[in-house]
């Protein structure tokens, strides 16, 4: 925002802030203001500006390939977006917004084809975060929103995680706290032709749940899906190489180097051990997953090694995560 009272930020800082009335008076002006959602945070403008998703598409340094998720903060807001609802969208909806689960579903003219990347399609989502909803109820447009990380690297579950790497990139971040689901939402997409539901991403909402509402849907196949560029084999990386695998043979692969290891209930005996869930908890083992890779990858281990996580509820999108982080390299 230009205030001419105020000087423009031009530090590596920025403030962080419960101020959700200077966050939508930002995204009114057009600025990029960093907000929390369940999931993880997010780098939000106003989805019908395009100056203002550009800008997104800057702070991020993120190609113009991938496309945006759009949140909502009632399904009225879906109407200037989506042209055609499925019939299962309303079911989807009805059971799991507000929540981590985005749809990928026919776009209206109206939507920018920048918040698309030219896709036909439009994602969106109902956050269930109460500082998304405040936000989302104190403008009057529709959010656009990728997670706040540069392009590549982990989400940001915390405000500082956002101002550790965008610091001095965006006018505000504003801060909700912890994220509670701590992975993006499941993606799923209408594929018009087939007539039918794939899964495009697994996250926050596990994909037993969505059978139970409309029965099984297949998964995507990456590198099949240039519709979802967000399945990209090396995302979610930190800079500290990854390898997922049977943790006991990879320290001993690994021997000699300073190790740093990601375990589900149980401690490795390595110098750097986050033990994600001692109870055994997939949800908060997910919770916790970015802010541990993170850590380990500002400590002075040279190599993270991460367990495979059991395969199913969240434990499917921690999978999900650590396989592309390790495919880094
Ligand atoms: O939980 C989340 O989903 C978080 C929070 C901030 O809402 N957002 C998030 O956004 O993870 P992002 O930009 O990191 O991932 C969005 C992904 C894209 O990479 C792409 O794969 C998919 O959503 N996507 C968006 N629009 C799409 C479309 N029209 N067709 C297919 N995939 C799409
Ligand atoms: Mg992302």
């Amino acid at each position: 925002m230009r205030n001419k009272e105020k000087p423009v930020l031009c530090s590596m800082e920025t403030p962080i802030g419960t101020d959700v009335a200077q966050a939508a008076a930002l995204l009114r002006a057009g600025a990029v203001v960093a907000m929390p959602t369940e999931t993880v945070y997010g780098l939000a403008a106003n989805a019908f500006d395009e100056a203002a998703v550009l800008r997104i598409f800057q702070v991020k340094q993120r190609p113009s390939f991938d496309p945006l998720i759009v949140h909502v903060r009632d399904r009225e807001q879906l109407s200037p977006l989506v042209a055609r609802l499925p019939r299962e969208a309303e079911a989807l909806m009805e059971h799991f917004w507000p929540g981590p689960l985005t749809l990928v579903l026919p776009k209206t003219g109206r939507v920018p084809d920048l918040v698309t990347s030219g896709l036909d399609t439009v994602a969106v989502r109902m956050p269930a975060h109460p500082v998304a909803q405040a936000l989302l109820r104190a403008v009057d447009f529709p959010l656009a929103a990728p997670s706040a990380n540069p392009f590549g690297y982990v989400s940001p579950t915390s405000a500082q995680h956002v101002a550790d790497q965008l610091g001095g990139k965006v006018p505000y971040i504003l801060d909700g706290g912890p994220c509670t689901v701590g992975v993006e939402s499941t993606i799923l997409g209408w594929e018009q032709e087939a007539g039918a539901w794939l899964l495009y991403r697994p996250g926050g909402t596990p994909v037993e749940a969505i059978a139970e509402v409309i029965g099984a849907v297949g998964a995507a196949q990456p590198g099949l899906l240039p519709a979802s560029p967000g399945m990209l084999e090396s995302h979610y990386a930190p800079g500290t190489p990854v390898h997922a695998g049977d943790v006991p043979q990879l320290l001993e692969a690994h021997r000699g180097k300073r190790i740093g290891v990601i375990s589900f209930r149980q401690h490795h005996g390595a110098a750097h051990n986050e033990v994600l869930s001692v109870k055994g908890d997939l949800a908060e083992a997910a919770s916790r997953l970015f802010a541990a890779l993170r850590k380990l990858d500002r400590s002075d281990a040279e190599v993270i090694l991460a367990e495979i996580f059991p395969q199913e509820g969240l434990g499917v999108a921690i999978n999900d995560r650590l396989r592309r982080a390790a495919a880094k390299r």
